[in-house]
């Protein structure tokens, strides 16, 4: 059986689909068998990996939206993968909870501001249940996205992560046009430009959740 990661917060744009692309674009580069699930019934993802270009190669996608499929969904394609990665819709659904409940590790990314700091709090509520229900550790990180530079109010959100027990990652994934090109053409950040900031930041942020996702 593959390894799950779901992206997931209840906040809207924070970046769910855009990291799950560009990980699972480093994880396929890097040799593993991947496949997408998209639960959000916008399928962001779907549409991003229709347009054909480099990024979703090799990838499988598959669309459900149907709460009640999510699970049999994971498990047909964790049959057949290393790695699934589900992305979420931005707010609070049933879907969203199904799939933390299969999780080996949830992702939420954060933006620096309160309002997504304070759904990332409900977010480690909704693992918490999940893990009590499963009766189960499910891991989860949070990560700063969307950095413009580093401001007193980066800082203070990471402290209020930190000190919520949040577990932000160590990597912060700057705000960077790349990953709005990427979006356009269909392709990851690290196809289209493999030395960019954004592609280094995609692999470190890669590389320190491996020991919680495939084990050390
Ligand atoms: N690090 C980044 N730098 C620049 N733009 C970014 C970054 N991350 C996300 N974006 C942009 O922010 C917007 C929202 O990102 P994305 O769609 O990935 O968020 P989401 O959490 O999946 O949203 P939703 O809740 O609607 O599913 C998109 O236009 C995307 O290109
Ligand atoms: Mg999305």
């Amino acid at each position: 059986m593959a390894n799950i990661l779901v992206v997931a917060t209840s906040k809207g744009g924070t970046g769910k689909t855009t990291l799950g692309v560009s990980l699972a674009a480093y994880w396929r580069d890097s040799g593993k068998k991947i496949a997408i699930l998209d639960t959000d019934p916008n399928q962001a993802m779907v549409r991003w990996a229709s347009k054909g270009a480099d990024g979703f190669r090799g990838i499988s996608v598959l669309a459900c939206s149907d709460e009640h499929s999510i699970i049999e969904k994971v498990g047909e394609l964790g049959a057949e993968n290393d790695l699934v990665i589900v992305d979420t819709a931005g707010f609070g659904n049933q879907a969203m909870i199904y799939a933390v409940a299969v999780a080996d590790l949830v992702l939420v990314p954060v933006m620096a501001d309160e309002a997504s700091l304070l759904e990332a709090v409900k977010m480690k509520k909704v693992i918490d249940s999940a893990s009590t229900l499963t009766r189960r550790e499910i891991a989860f990180r949070t990560v700063l996205n969307r950095v413009k530079r580093m401001t007193t109010v980066v800082r203070h959100t990471e402290r209020n992560l930190e000190q919520l027990g949040l577990r932000p990652a160590s990597t912060r994934v700057g705000d960077r046009v790349v990953f709005q090109e990427a979006s356009y053409h269909g392709g990851s950040p690290l196809n289209l430009s493999s030395n960019s900031v954004a592609g280094m930041e995609i692999r470190k942020l890669a590389r320190e959740l491996e020991p919680e996702l495939f084990g050390a």
